[in-house]
């Protein structure tokens, strides 16, 4: 039987969902309804949450195969806390101690507060993440939401049209050297080559369209860097503004988990030096690059 209950933060966008507990093996019949809902607001919100790392996963295995996390490409970065199936999203260290000011994980992490789509700089970017709260801070340290098909919706058409099959290319030591984080290896640099995606996309469940943007983003195929610079920007100002955000103010035993197709987020500032903040990623694949999907 069902009883869980789903609460829309907005009107399509965002939703709580109360009385569901997910370290337990849901019904075909549940999974079907989350996804519906999944679909339909692309942010979930999953209070009181009680999970070990195996059920973490296990629930974002729902919605498609796991992507390993970034470790194989920044080994100093990150000393693994969590294996490979999750991304550590804290500011602690492998013993549980805040993390040292100049820390490379610490920089790493800071990027987070750029607005973003997890892995749009990977080939096969990431469909779904879902990001568990094991330690949370008293004051700030939220994660905001934009609803990108939103943002597409309220486009003008002449807008529509001209970006409607344009490509982009990412990489994530763009966004790094925006905050001024630039000391990368060749080797680093060689493990995570720039991405080509699709600038719209078309999201098939809900058969809605949506912008596909990021910090990661360097240049528009096909226009000069300072015009696509230019459309980039005054896209990703369009998308963020008030009326498409949700802000999330994190509790421990959280689990939000958004569609990265067609969702920005980032995370706001918190005292980093005072108090411990503690989540844990698992990130789903999406079923291909997107220029590869598209044509
Ligand atoms: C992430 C992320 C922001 C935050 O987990 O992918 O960007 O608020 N997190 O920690
Ligand atoms: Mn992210």
């Amino acid at each position: 039987m069902t009883r869980f209950t789903i609460h829309p933060i907005h009107t399509d966008f965002a939703a709580e969902i109360f009385d569901i507990d997910l370290s337990k093996k849901q019904s075909s019949a549940d999974v079907n309804l989350i996804k519906e809902a999944f679909w339909k607001y692309a942010v979930l919100v999953f209070p009181d949450q009680k999970l070990s790392l195996d059920q973490h996963v296990d629930f974002a295995t729902l919605f498609g195969p796991i992507e390993m996390n970034v470790n194989t490409y920044q080994e100093e970065v990150k000393k693994h806390r969590f294996d490979y199936r999750v991304s550590d999203i804290s500011n602690l260290d492998e013993e549980d101690n805040i993390l040292a000011e100049n820390s490379r994980k610490r920089m790493s992490g800071l990027a987070n507060r750029l607005w973003h789509t997890d892995s749009i700089f990977r080939h096969q970017p990431a469909l779904a993440s879902a990001l568990y709260a094991l330690t949370v801070v008293p004051i700030g340290g939220k994660t905001e939401f934009a609803d990108t098909r939103a943002a597409w919706d309220a486009l003008p058409d002449i807008t529509k049209n001209k970006i409607d099959k344009l490509i982009v290319e990412h990489s994530i030591f763009h966004s790094r050297a925006k905050i001024g984080f630039t000391n990368f290896t060749e080797k680093e640099k060689a493990a995570l080559p720039p991405s080509r995606q699709v600038l719209v996309r078309n999201i098939p469940e809900s058969h809605r369209k949506a912008l596909y943007i990021a910090s990661h983003a360097m240049r528009i195929i096909g226009m000069s860097d300072l015009e696509g610079v230019a459309l980039l920007d005054e896209l990703m100002a369009h998308a963020t503004q008030p009326q498409f955000i949700y802000s999330h103010r994190w509790r421990v035993g959280d689990l939000v988990i958004w569609d990265n197709r067609c969702t920005m987020h980032r995370g706001t500032d918190y005292d980093e030096k005072r108090f411990k903040r503690d989540m844990r990623r698992a990130t789903v694949s999406d079923i291909g690059n997107t220029v590869e999907l598209a044509y």
